[in-house]
């Protein structure tokens, strides 16, 4: 089995980022900028903006983090989105998930100008995703499809499951692994024989928030195996994928930690870049 190393993958994208972001700063005398907003003070999601903002500064991009409390009216962050899609310095906007109840993420979503949408959450880039148009990709299932592609170029006919259907990371997995000719079945938690499904699968992307799910059994010998699971449980962190198990079975297979999480950081910046690069042309 080979143990696909997400943080290995990430550091090089950045490496080639941070060459861009250099070459686009000598060509055009400005850097693209990535501005966070981070809303009350939930632990993971200031460990996430913390590692962004992070991330950011290390290839060079002009980086903010705006925070508010969770007592925040949802008509401030939505005139603050408003500030930044006509701030020129600004080329990606993240509001990091999840929000306050109190304030509609849909609405916040769709107040961010689709052409800043770092996310690829707008209902414009997800339409656009899916109809084969260029797009903001949202940054999990981007750096999934880039883990898979640097190991396996050519996908063709492959036979993909991908076990969440979520907005952020299931649908469109989807619609990256359709668009490589992948044959691809969508699993949900009222799929009727899961298994079966995932054993029918060439490539299995995991996302679906249940820890160790995927079990060794359910694999088929010489599939690749993306875990997306980030669950906390009383062993620690584990992915939706039984790893022990799994790693007897497959050919490939991504580790949590280490596996896609910093390759999703990784995706953002790039994200952040292309935005940057389509409002030059
Ligand atoms: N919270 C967890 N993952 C994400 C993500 O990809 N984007 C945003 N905005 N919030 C998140």
């Amino acid at each position: 089995m080979i143990l696909i190393d997400g943080k290995k993958a990430a550091a090089e994208l950045r490496a080639e980022l941070k060459e861009e972001v250099a070459e686009l700063k000598s060509k055009h005398n400005k850097v693209p900028g990535l501005t966070v907003i981070l809303i009350g003070d939930l632990t993971p999601s200031q460990i996430y903006v913390r590692n962004k903002e992070k991330s950011a500064n290390e290839v060079g991009l002009k980086s903010e983090v705006i925070k508010y409390a969770d007592s925040v009216e949802e008509k401030t962050v939505l005139e603050k989105i408003q500030e930044l899609n006509s701030d020129e310095t600004v080329s990606g906007i993240l509001v990091q998930l999840p929000l306050p109840k109190h304030i509609d993420k849909q609405k916040v979503i769709e107040a961010i100008d689709p052409s800043k949408d770092v996310d690829g959450f707008h209902p414009m880039n997800v339409g656009n995703l899916s109809s084969g148009y260029e797009s903001s990709i949202p940054c999990t299932p981007l750096g999934c499809y880039l883990l898979i592609k640097k190991f396996e170029s050519n996908l063709n006919g492959k036979k993909a499951v991908v076990v969440g259907r979520s907005n952020l990371n299931g649908k469109p997995m989807t619609q990256l692994l359709l668009k490589e000719n992948c044959t691809v079945t969508i699993t949900h938690s009222k799929t009727k024989d899961l298994k079966a499904e995932c054993l029918e699968a060439d490539i299995i992307v995991a996302a679906v928030g249940i820890p160790e799910l995927v079990r060794g059994d359910w694999v088929k010998k010489d599939a690749i195996v993306i875990d997306v699971g980030i669950n906390k449980t009383d062993k620690g962190i584990v992915g939706d994928v039984h790893f022990e198990e799994v790693s007897k079975n497959a050919k490939a297979l991504t580790p949590v930690p280490g596996g896609v999480g910093p390759m999703t950081i990784a995706c953002l910046l790039k994200n952040t870049i292309d935005c940057f690069k389509r409002s030059q042309i």
